[in-house]
């Protein structure tokens, strides 16, 4: 009989969490338990699990016990609190928050890209799940960085407001209603109106004038990748879009790689999905990623302003592949080969 484990989800009730939960019933993931946890606000909220309801229960440091893979998405304070308390009750956690991403004892995985780090969970028995930005980023790039190390990318992203959670979905929402009734539109999880509208801030201004997702998207790419030499320039936009991350990707390369050579190591690399056929009107969108695993690349160009430059444009499911699919696809690794 193939092992099954006991699974806790940490953020059961949130956006990134019934995503995961959802995730965990399409892939048959070899569950023999399953236990929602929450804050106190969601204390005994009926959630369903493979038709059979499961009473969500408020996190605590003693809700572990006999947990052996715990999948945080209950935001950055929560996961430094409660994770090493999962951990110390004998689970692997896989960590959805920014918490524990550059703790050099935590490994930082995209799956595609680098499965062999998986085994570093051994430390801390912690695992990071990555910024979403840069999931689909990286998953993009592996397959090309592998034919030529890429020296520089400048990225400029259009991130969806269920990045942000359940309220700023609901806020899009208010937004565009009351717009549509001619009516005060509120905001109050972003600092200006979303509808119609583009902001450039996404989480905390730093001292160097980029904000901390940006400085995300540097780090991480740099720990994921292994290459801490890899110049990082980002710009993260929050766009009027609901699910979906998209990303306008330039990189400089060491040796130059053509468009079709890109887009011939695309098309067979794990993850990806092709759509580049511009004078049919395809290329990458945000409703066409919606609800998918894949990450979509298209726009595949040479740079005309250098000779080792591509351009790319991609897209990815910012709740599924930035988050959720990838959080259980390194449960299934773990399970395949670690426990
Ligand atoms: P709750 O629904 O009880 O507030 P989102 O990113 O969509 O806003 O979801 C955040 C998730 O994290 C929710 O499941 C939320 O639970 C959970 N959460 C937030 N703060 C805490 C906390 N202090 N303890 C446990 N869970 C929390």
């Amino acid at each position: 009989m193939s092992k099954k484990f006991t699974v806790a989800v940490a953020g059961a009730t949130g956006a990134v969490g019934q995503t995961m939960i959802r995730v965990l019933e399409e892939r048959d993931f070899p569950i023999e338990r399953i236990v929602f946890l929450a804050s106190e606000r969601s204390e005994g909220r009926k959630l369903s699990f493979r038709g059979e309801t499961v009473r969500v229960k408020k996190l605590d440091h003693d809700s572990f016990e006999g947990v052996s893979i715990a999948l945080f998405s209950a935001g950055g304070g929560t996961s430094q609190a409660y994770a090493p308390s999962a951990a110390r009750a004998g689970a692997v956690v896989i960590d959805n928050s920014s918490a524990w991403r550059m703790d050099p004892d935590v490994p930082l995985v995209v799956p595609e890209v680098n499965p062999h780090a998986v085994a570093g969970y051994r430390t801390k028995g912690i695992i990071a799940n990555p910024n979403c930005s840069t999931i689909q980023m990286v998953v993009a790039l592996k397959p090309l960085y592998d034919c030529s190390r890429i020296r520089r990318i400048v990225v400029s992203t259009y991130q969806a407001v269920s990045g942000t959670g359940q309220k700023a979905i609901q806020e899009l929402k208010n937004q565009v209603r009351a717009w549509a009734d001619n009516q005060k539109m509120e905001s109050d999880v972003y600092p200006h109106r979303i509808a119609f509208n583009c902001l450039p801030h996404i989480d905390a201004f730093q001292d160097n004038g980029y904000t901390k997702e940006e400085m995300k998207m540097v780090n991480e790419t740099r720990k994921i990748l292994e290459d801490p030499e890899i110049q990082v320039s980002a710009t993260a936009v929050r766009v009027p879009v609901f699910y979906g991350h998209s990303e306008a990707v330039n990189v400089e390369f060491e040796k130059a790689v053509s468009a079709s050579r890109a887009r011939e190591l695309l098309s067979g690399a794990p993850g990806v999905k092709v759509v580049d056929d511009p004078f049919r009107n395809l290329y990458p969108l945000a409703i066409d990623a919606e609800g998918k695993d894949a990450t979509l690349v298209g726009r595949i160009r040479e740079d005309i302003s250098q000779p080792n430059g591509l351009d790319l444009w991609v897209v990815a499911d910012n709740i599924r592949k930035g988050a959720a699919t990838n959080a259980v696809q390194i449960a299934e690794l773990l399970a395949d080969q670690y426990l």
